[in-house]
């Protein structure tokens, strides 16, 4: 008697595999062997519960079945039947609870098939793309709410708007890949887990703006991205998806990988650009801004991954449908990376408007330590801290804005009991002077200085918390960019917040 195929999927996202999962995948394909069973191994994105890593389902026939976290050892119990389990992966709490349009394929599609991802509604938004005329496609992400993900929100349908209606030979989509904010993760997750998703989203973006051809700069640190992502390309562009008359149209659109050098300001759009064009990676002064004068001096839609990768959902379902989720001005849903000392860390795609202590208690689990949290840095090294009474601030850009700190690219990183919050002060002034460009002073000179007199404060000099408070209000009013203007956030709050790390009593920090 032949037994029936049993579907393995295990996922080749690089968190998985730092954690195992290509051993636990050729363990699987050795002992299918041993007993002559009929495997089908999938390799797939992550289901983004990295605490489960690597996370293992098994599909008998009757669906995917989760084991998690899996090592080698478990394999023969996995295969008999007779190991613990999950259970479907939607019904873990950790994901029953998200809002998936985004990440919806992440983790359930092979992210090399094009067929899987026709299957699970890939090209839908982009067949109807080719439908629309360009203002129409624009007044489609402009109805949908969307908001760059990358970190300032500037709404992405303006700045499309902008360079659609900006008249030139040549224009270009950039993709901002950089991902440099500390405890964030989402943009590479998608470009392991559906990286077509991201192409058919930045050909919406050259089709409704008038740019054939599109750029994609990667962090030189993301290597299985990379190759993922120029495997794509290269499938894309054979399946007649990327290059002259897509899809049988008339249109056309071709796009390639920039790997960068590993500098944080290289996320910042006019550095990027600088870095993408070959030159040094310092800032440009705006204006002109990049939707006017940008790639190789045309006009450029630069975007984040997520705002890129979210598109075709917005074409796919429409955008009422994307619209309807979202709290006032934050529409739709965030991926939202939970990450530092907490239980549950991985990425949870939500609608805007979750209480940030919902975000770390009831989904994070709270620390990893088990010991009280302490603090959370939202939006990366340049994100406020918050306390654990803040936390019922709700998970959206005004929100966030109204209690002096930002979602940035929606990184939460959690700390305990334990951080100390004059070092944590310290060290975002350090990072700053390291990843600073040099072009302006209030950055170049003032981080040195910022580092110099938190030192001052560790010692017991009761004049320099006021020198450091005039610091940070000239670095915030007086940079060029936000890596100078936000570093006095992580630092600002950390000494209002937690006086006694800092030797003052509440008053003297005010
Ligand atoms: C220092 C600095 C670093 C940045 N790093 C990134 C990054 O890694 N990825 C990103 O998408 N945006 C980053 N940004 C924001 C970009 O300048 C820009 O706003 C963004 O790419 C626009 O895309 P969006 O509108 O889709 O968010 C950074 C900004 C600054 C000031
Ligand atoms: S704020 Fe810092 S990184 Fe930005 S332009 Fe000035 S020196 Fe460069």
């Amino acid at each position: 008697m032949t037994h029936p195929t049993i579907k393995v999927y295990v996922p080749l996202d690089s968190a998985a595999r730092a954690l195992g999962a290509d051993d636990v995948a050729d363990a699987i394909l050795r002992e299918a062997k041993a007993r002559d069973l009929s495997v089908e191994l999938i390799r797939t994105g992550t289901r983004g519960m990295i605490w489960l890593e690597p996370l293992v389902e098994i599909d008998r026939g009757e669906g995917r079945i989760a084991y998690g976290p899996v090592t080698p050892d478990a394999v023969p119990a996995i295969l008999d039947g007779s190991a613990e389990t999950l259970g479907p992966v939607e019904a873990i709490p950790f994901f029953a609870r998200q809002t998936r349009l985004t990440f919806a394929r992440c983790g359930v599609i092979d992210p090399l098939s094009l067929p899987d991802y026709e299957t699970h509604g890939g090209l839908i938004g982009l067949r109807r793309a080719l439908t629309m005329t360009p203002e129409a496609m624009v007044e489609e992400v402009k109805a949908s709410g969307l908001r760059g993900r990358g970190g300032a929100g500037f709404p992405t349908g303006i700045k499309w708007d902008t360079v659609r209606l900006t008249e030139a030979d040549r224009k270009y989509i950039v993709c901002n890949a950089d991902e440099g904010d500390s405890g964030t993760f989402a943009d590479r997750m998608i470009m392991e887990g559906d990286p077509f998703c991201l192409i058919e989203g930045m050909i919406i973006a050259g089709l409704a703006t008038g740019a054939a051809r599109g750029f994609v700069y990667i962090r030189s640190e993301y290597p299985d991205a990379i190759a993922i992502m120029d495997r794509s390309i290269r499938i894309a562009r054979e399946a007649g998806l990327l290059g002259v008359d897509i899809l049988g149209s008339a249109q056309s659109f071709e796009m390639e990988m920039r790997v960068g050098a590993g500098a944080y300001v290289c996320g910042e759009e006019t550095s990027l650009l600088n870095s993408l064009e070959g030159k040094r990676g310092v800032v440009r002064a705006k204006p002109p801004l990049p939707a006017l004068k940008g790639a190789f001096g045309k006009p450029t839609v630069v975007n984040n991954v997520i705002s890129l990768a979210t598109v075709p959902v917005i074409f796919e379902k429409g955008a009422a449908h994307y619209a309807d989720f979202g709290l006032g001005r934050s529409r739709g849903t965030m991926p939202i990376q939970i990450a530092g000392n907490v239980a549950h860390g991985g990425l949870f795609e939500t609608a805007f408007g979750m209480p940030l202590g919902d975000l770390v208690n009831d989904i994070g689990g709270g620390t990893a330590s088990g010991r009280p949290v302490k603090a959370v840095q939202v939006g990366g090294p340049l994100g406020a801290y918050f306390a654990p009474h803040q936390f019922d601030t709700a998970f959206g850009y005004e929100d966030f804005d109204a209690k002096g700190g930002l979602i940035g690219h929606a990184g939460i990183v959690v700390f305990d009991d334990s951080a100390d919050m004059l070092s944590m002060a310290r060290f975002a002034m350090e990072f700053c002077a390291v990843e600073s460009c040099g072009k302006c002073t209030p950055c170049r000179i003032g981080a040195v200085r910022g580092v110099e007199t938190i030192d001052r404060i560790a010692a017991g000099d009761r004049a320099a918390p006021a020198l450091l408070t005039d610091l940070c209000n000239t670095m915030r009013d007086g940079s060029l960019c936000a890596l100078g203007g936000f570093t006095p956030y992580p630092v600002m709050s950390a000494l209002r917040l937690f006086p006694d790390d800092f030797g003052l009593t509440t008053e003297a920090a005010e």
